[in-house]
């Protein structure tokens, strides 16, 4: 803007400058010629007036009072061969006199002309000079003049646009500066720029919509963000569970119909075995080696058994048990006879606990693998279990982390350990059936995959914290049944 106003003034204050000159000098010459011209014609005429010429003395003395009263600086009266001139005079060199028409015509600072003076028949001419410098002087003092006025103009219009662009600039530039801010992400930065200016008002109202419409758009989006990586992530999750329980299932059914064909023989094995020893006599050397198949069979069935718990194909009932506890009494005094005594075991039971609908003997097993888990984790063979049992309502906000379980009242049964722990590669796959990190023959990898056969087919849900070097916690969550169920008998299909 200031640039602007310079260009413009540069343009227009010379031509300015100039034509006030101009006008100033020729009215300034044109005044001065006039007035010359307009005194030698009346000085010429009081010459004239008398009817009998004057005498030589008079013409002088008329000539020493024209250059004595003004500004005439030459007077001299040519009247035929003769030449009168002003005695004020320094000198009358005739060759000075070169007649003007202009003011300043012959550079020699003295406007000369001549004028007719007629006596009675004869005709003299007037020469009169007058000095040009002060109409000189009067023009340098106007072009002086006029010159500070147009740099004081020059000057004031300079800072009155300076002035002026600092005033339209200044929310401006808070404007450029809120938009860059808020185009760097800071969008709850608000826009207002208080400006006077009604243009610069609208633009900061229109921007100021502008950045609350993209806020409202911006949160609407990472709200849709938010909530669809969540729903990604829920996803992924409960797809997690569905390949784990396909999988289960898969090798259940497979399991369950090795372990039932497995029966199948080893019933006959362990039923004509009895037989061959009710037949033998009783030293008879062949009596040991048979009853160590009888052994070995009754493991295998054992085994079968296992097998067959998992793959849910025990054909036990379920009934509805008012009160845990009891049952899990029982299951401690198994472990109890299991464990070695330098493994100290917490018990925290709740009574009564439940009810419950579940089958009394899984119930048992559950307690039973999941106190030897934890016991053979505890490598130096000493250390602490704890069993906890207790009645708890699972939130609505908790069930969402449960496939299974739904909100509502509960049973929880954890077991915890302070052993070695698991990595998550083994947690990723401990429920796996055979799955074990055990030395061969020590473990079959089966407990836990029956736990969590058992769990699921009474619509539970178990959650397992490990950490390796601290310890582990298995929770199991079985849901409660209304009162008014007790005594009844049912079966509860998964
Ligand atoms: N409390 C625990 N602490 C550390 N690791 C555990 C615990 N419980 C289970 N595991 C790990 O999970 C694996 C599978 O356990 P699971 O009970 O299914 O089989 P197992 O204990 O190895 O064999 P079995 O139960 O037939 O004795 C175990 O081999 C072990 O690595
Ligand atoms: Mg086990």
């Amino acid at each position: 803007m200031v640039l602007a106003v310079l260009l413009i003034h540069a343009v227009l204050l010379p031509i300015l400058f100039y034509g006030m000159i101009r006008v100033v000098r020729t009215a300034q010459e044109e005044v001065f010629v006039d007035h010359v011209r307009i005194y030698s014609r009346v000085f010429a005429d009081l010459l004239q007036t008398s009817d009998t010429l004057m005498t030589d003395d008079e013409v002088i003395a008329h000539l020493d009072s024209t250059i004595l009263g003004g500004r005439c600086v030459h007077a001299a009266l040519k009247l035929d061969d003769r030449r009168l001139h002003s005695t004020v005079m320094d000198s009358d060199d005739e060759e000075d006199f070169v007649e003007d028409f202009h003011f300043g015509e012959h550079d020699d600072g003295v406007y000369y002309l001549s004028v007719p003076v007629f006596f009675g028949e004869s005709m003299a001419v007037l020469e009169l000079g007058f000095d040009e410098e002060p109409t000189a002087l009067e023009i340098e003092t106007a072009r002086t003049t006029i010159r500070n006025i147009v740099l004081s103009y020059l000057l004031v219009s300079v800072i009155f646009a300076i002035l002026m662009s600092n005033v339209l600039s200044k929310p401006l530039r808070r404007l450029r500066g809120d938009s860059r801010l808020i185009a760097s992400g800071d969008y709850a930065r608000q826009i207002s720029t208080n400006s006077t200016i009604f243009e610069i008002a609208e633009l900061s109202r229109d921007i100021e919509h502008m950045r609350s419409t993209l806020v409202g758009v911006n949160a609407r989006l990472e709200a849709e963000i938010v909530s669809r990586e969540k729903a990604e992530s829920e996803r992924r999750k409960v797809e997690r569970h569905l390949r784990h329980a396909h999988r289960l299932q898969s090798i259940g059914t497979l399991a369950g119909g090795v372990a039932h064909e497995i029966n199948n023989v080893l019933l006959p094995i362990l039923l004509y075995t009895d037989l061959a020893l009710e037949d033998l006599p009783k030293d008879s050397p062949v009596r040991p080696n048979l009853e160590r198949v009888v052994r070995l069979a009754k493991r295998a069935k054992g085994l079968s058994e296992q097998i067959l718990t998992f793959g849910r194909q025990s054909g036990d009932a379920m009934i509805i048990v008012p009160d845990l506890a009891p049952l899990v009494d029982e299951a401690m005094s198994m472990v109890r006879a299991l464990i070695p005594a330098s493994i100290e075991i917490a018990l925290d039971i709740e009574r009564p606990v439940g009810p419950v609908l579940c089958n009394p003997n899984e119930v048992q097993q559950l307690v039973v693998n999941l106190c030897s888990n934890a016991y053979k984790s505890l490598l130096k063979g000493a250390g602490r279990v704890r069993i906890t049992l207790e009645n708890c309502c699972v939130s609505a906000k908790t069930a969402e982390n449960f496939t299974r379980l739904q909100a509502g009242e509960c049973v929880r049964l954890s077991v915890s350990d302070d052993g070695e722990g698991m990595d998550p590669a083994t947690m990723e796959r401990m429920f796996d059936p055979f799955f074990t990190t055990r030395e061969v023959g020590q473990g079959t990898g089966l407990g836990l995959s029956v736990v969590h056969g058992i769990v699921v087919s009474h619509g539970g849900e178990v959650v397992v914290s490990s950490e390796v070097g601290v310890g582990t916690s298995i929770d199991i969550y079985l849901p409660r049944v209304d009162d008014q169920e007790h005594g009844s008998e049912r079966r509860l299909k998964i």
